[in-house]
């Protein structure tokens, strides 16, 4: 049995094939209507979520499975005091798999330890967000064609923000990947992501502070939110919330080839102006989320169509 805690437990050649099975699936989606027909899939959300509960529900139900689950740790045995550990073993007899989405870095990875059927992480903390990246990487697939030879500019909350840390993890694997940060020094890349990619010599990175002098240099560009939840005082968060705005005029300075992904929710850093620049791709990376989720739930039940 298989968990998904992070995009490193799937090779380089997984990662292809559920690359190529997301974009099977958008073209021919009668095919897998019926492949999970009698299974269920669990959403354990205890952090508040649109997009990805949703993309997950909706990739089950899309296979014909169905779903349970919870949308806030409020509304489950969490509030009563039950252990993750708990949980899941519970869980673990009423469905076939599970997607996590938990506040504290590393709670899916107890799950996992503990549970019967496989578990997905859905987020954890300022850790990691798997199925995020998947998303990131289908859409930089289809839009340019490649993930290898890339400059890929980070832009806005890389402290908290788990899915630059996850995407980070994934790109490294890949051939002639630069790094641009652009961050303000307090939400600069954890300690830990800069040793990873400092054990990668082959990957070249900077890290800026101003947008403006990294975006005609790149091939993509991903914004991110400011973690507010994540923030110790709401002062700090107010003082750096609005630090980037990413807009028309900025946008005159990429190239146009530029792509911009950012996994939303947004709250201010793009301008609802660019939405219809054809260079924004962030509402068609929403939709490729619920066909890559679909070919991993496929994946880890083992079902092959
Ligand atoms: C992201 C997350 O939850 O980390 N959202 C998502 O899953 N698409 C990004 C965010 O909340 O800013």
């Amino acid at each position: 049995m298989r968990h998904l805690m992070t995009p490193l437990d799937l090779s380089v050649g997984e990662l292809d094939a559920l690359m190529d099975t997301a974009g099977d699936i958008k073209l021919h989606p009668e095919k897998y209507a019926h492949t999970c027909d009698g299974r269920i899939l669990a959403a354990l959300f205890y952090e508040p979520s649109t997009r990805t509960r949703l993309s997950f529900e909706a990739a089950m139900l899309r296979l014909g499975g169905r779903t349970m689950g919870f949308a806030e740790a409020t509304s489950s045995s969490a509030a009563k005091g039950e252990s993750v550990a708990d949980t899941i073993r519970v869980v673990s007899c009423f469905a076939d798999i599970a997607a996590m989405r938990h506040f504290k870095e590393g709670a899916p990875m107890v799950a996992a330890q503990f549970s019967k059927i496989p578990v997905i992480n859905a987020g954890d903390g300022g850790h990691q967000h798997p199925t995020q990246t998947l998303t990131d990487l289908v859409t930089i697939r289809s839009s340019k064609g490649r993930l290898d030879s890339m400059k890929i500019g980070m832009c806005g909350d890389l402290k908290f923000g788990r899915t630059v840390h996850s995407l980070i993890r994934a790109l490294l694997r890949y051939e002639n990947i630069s790094f641009v940060f652009i961050s303000p020094g307090e939400l600069k890349l954890p300690d830990y992501m800069i040793e990873e990619l400092k054990a990668h010599p082959d990957v070249s990175y900077k890290e800026v502070t101003r947008l403006e002098d990294a975006l005609p240099e790149l091939d993509v560009l991903y914004m991110t939110r400011v973690q507010r939840e994540r923030f110790f005082n709401e002062e700090d968060y107010v003082r750096l919330k609005d630090y980037y705005i990413l807009d028309s005029r900025k946008m005159e300075l990429a190239g146009d080839d530029m792509i911009v992904l950012h996994p939303l929710p947004r709250v201010n850093e793009i301008a609802v102006e660019v939405d219809n620049d054809p260079r924004a791709r962030y509402f068609e990376q929403v939709q490729n989320g619920m066909y890559i989720r679909m070919a991993l739930i496929l994946m880890l039940l083992g079902i092959e169509v």
